[in-house]
């Protein structure tokens, strides 16, 4: 494992060795480059009929002796509204492309059940439905985000699932949503067609996925004033000719391609390793992988700007994260993992990552929101009504500062990590931005896993006096929460910065996370 000095955001160069016990960094804030804005929607998140993310995750229903509000847990409910989610991506993942939304309409008890073939061959009761998913996003006070049905879904399916859910004139299936006691119209912007088209949504090569779309948008047509964003099922990771062909394929029909891209260090045909239990060379490698998205957006957006020279197509990341084995004795095909501070150094770093590229990523939806992958929350398996918040859900929190923010461009010189397999990790990673008050807000972390680092921010003319915040630190980079110990891992104040001469200098311990309003 080598160690460099590296100037991040400019040409990599190395600064030559370094073997030191405590680090130190600098990042040096750009306030004379122009930042664009953070959408709110890079804080998405994604929900999948998939184990209990949504049945004993977020939908409980009525009779539930676990306290719920029409059917959602409570605690959950208040959970994701402290964490102001601005985007809910549902029903799926590949689940989508095998669900049918006539199905999951009317009196829950007289709805069909199915085989949710992806996902542990659990049988699906249909329970949570349309009018289920698009309440909970309005109780939320998020945006729905729809996947449609292309792998095995018709198009007049897709196209009659837009009328019930947005038209609100005397058509038939408005009409069979009043019917089923909705009588207005929800209001729902985005609309992807298909997922993993290219995979679970139908093994599809892009030339014929990107006829498909056109055919299937054709259909998806604009009722009573609904603005519809459609967007394109887009590639997995490193698969460039996928989006090449699609951007010269559908081009303009579509308002943004999407993209997929997990930390996944092992490879997708071998145990994908503990959520918990760990080396540091396993820390390294999942850290560096997951600071490998950068180049992979830059190149998909090379594409786009090759092809679409005017801006107008968006990408979205769909989903991302990290993936684990699942806790042991639970359902293999439920993906029920742990979260620890390495997750949490994860979800800083991708943000970071994401924060710089937003002239066109557009939104990025983590996978997934409750009980599943790199969640936000975990309920017991046992429905004794227990929930506990993750490490990665306190970053989402810390970090909501930046939605909507402008973001600050800046530069970091600090050291970088040389990994077991051929991959780099500089030991820091910094955004910040302004807000609509004009408050400025920075979040760094410390992705060492053993060295303390003093940093020095150089803050670039801007007139601060003070700088307070939240760390989010453990005991260990495998920390993490569970029901007998929900507080192991928690955000705390953070008052020891100090500001002179304008440059603020902070020291922030191993594997942690730091937001620090400036005043
Ligand atoms: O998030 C789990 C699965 O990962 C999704 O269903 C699929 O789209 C992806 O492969």
């Amino acid at each position: 494992m080598k160690h460099f000095k590296l100037l991040v955001s400019l040409p990599m160069f190395a600064m030559g060795l370094t073997a030191q016990a405590q680090l130190t960094s600098t990042v040096q804030l750009d306030l004379n480059q122009q930042g664009y804005v953070i959408p709110k929607e890079i804080y998405g998140q994604f929900s999948e009929h998939l184990g209990q993310c949504i049945y004993g995750g977020l939908w409980v229903g009525e009779n539930s002796p676990i306290p719920n509000e029409q059917g959602y847990r409570k605690d959950v409910l208040q959970a994701l509204k402290d964490l102001k989610v601005p985007v809910l991506r549902w029903p799926g993942g590949c689940f989508a492309d095998e669900y049918h939304w006539m199905d999951g309409i009317g009196p829950r008890d007289k709805r069909p059940t199915m085989v949710n073939t992806n996902w542990g061959g659990t049988v699906e009761d249909n329970s949570f439905g349309t009018h289920e998913f698009m309440n909970l996003c309005e109780l939320i006070g998020c945006e729905p985000y729809i996947s449609g049905n292309v792998g095995s879904g018709t198009v007049e399916e897709m196209a009659k699932w837009v009328e019930y859910m947005t038209s609100d004139g005397d058509s038939p299936m408005a009409n069979l949503r009043r019917q089923n006691g909705r009588e207005k119209p929800w209001k729902l912007k985005f609309l992807g067609v298909g997922n993993e088209s290219w995979g679970c949504g139908g093994n599809m090569r892009p030339e014929f996925y990107s006829d498909l779309y056109r055919r299937y948008s054709t259909y998806c047509r604009e009722f009573s004033g609904n603005k519809l964003y459609k967007i394109a099922s887009g590639a997995s990771d490193y698969d460039y000719n996928w989006t090449e062909v699609c951007m010269k394929a559908i081009g303009n029909k579509m308002n943004a391609i999407s993209l997929q891209y997990y930390s996944v260090i092992n490879g997708w045909d071998k145990p994908k390793g503990s959520a918990t239990d760990f080396t540091t060379a396993e820390y390294l490698r999942t850290l560096s992988k997951c600071v490998e998205i950068e180049s992979v957006i830059k190149k998909h957006i090379a594409i786009m700007d090759e092809i679409d020279k005017k801006g107008r197509i968006d990408l979205l990341l769909d989903e991302w994260g990290t993936w684990w084995d699942v806790e042991e004795g639970t359902n293999p095909g439920w993906l029920f993992q742990q979260n620890t501070m390495r997750d949490a150094v994860v979800a800083s770093l991708s943000l970071d990552i994401f924060h710089k590229y937003t002239r066109r990523l557009k939104m990025a939806n983590i996978a997934q929101i409750v009980n599943v992958l790199q969640s936000m929350i975990l309920t017991d398996q046992e429905g004794q009504g227990h929930m506990v918040l993750t490490p990665t859900y306190h970053v989402f929190r810390m970090y909501s500062v930046h939605q909507d923010a402008t973001n600050i461009p800046l530069q970091i010189l600090t050291d970088i990590i040389d990994t077991e397999d051929n991959r780099r990790l500089p030991l820091l990673s910094a955004t910040a931005s302004k807000d609509k008050n004009g408050k400025v807000h920075v979040s760094m972390t410390n992705a060492s896993p053993d060295k303390t680092q003093t940093v020095t921010v150089n803050l670039g003319g801007l007139n601060v006096k003070t700088a307070a915040g939240e760390i989010l630190q453990g005991k260990a980079m495998g920390s993490y929460n569970t029901f007998a110990k929900p507080n192991e891992v928690t955000p705390a104040k953070f008052t020891d910065a100090k500001v002179k001469k304008g440059t603020l200098e902070v020291t922030i311990p191993a594997h942690s996370i730091i937001t620090l309003e400036l005043n």
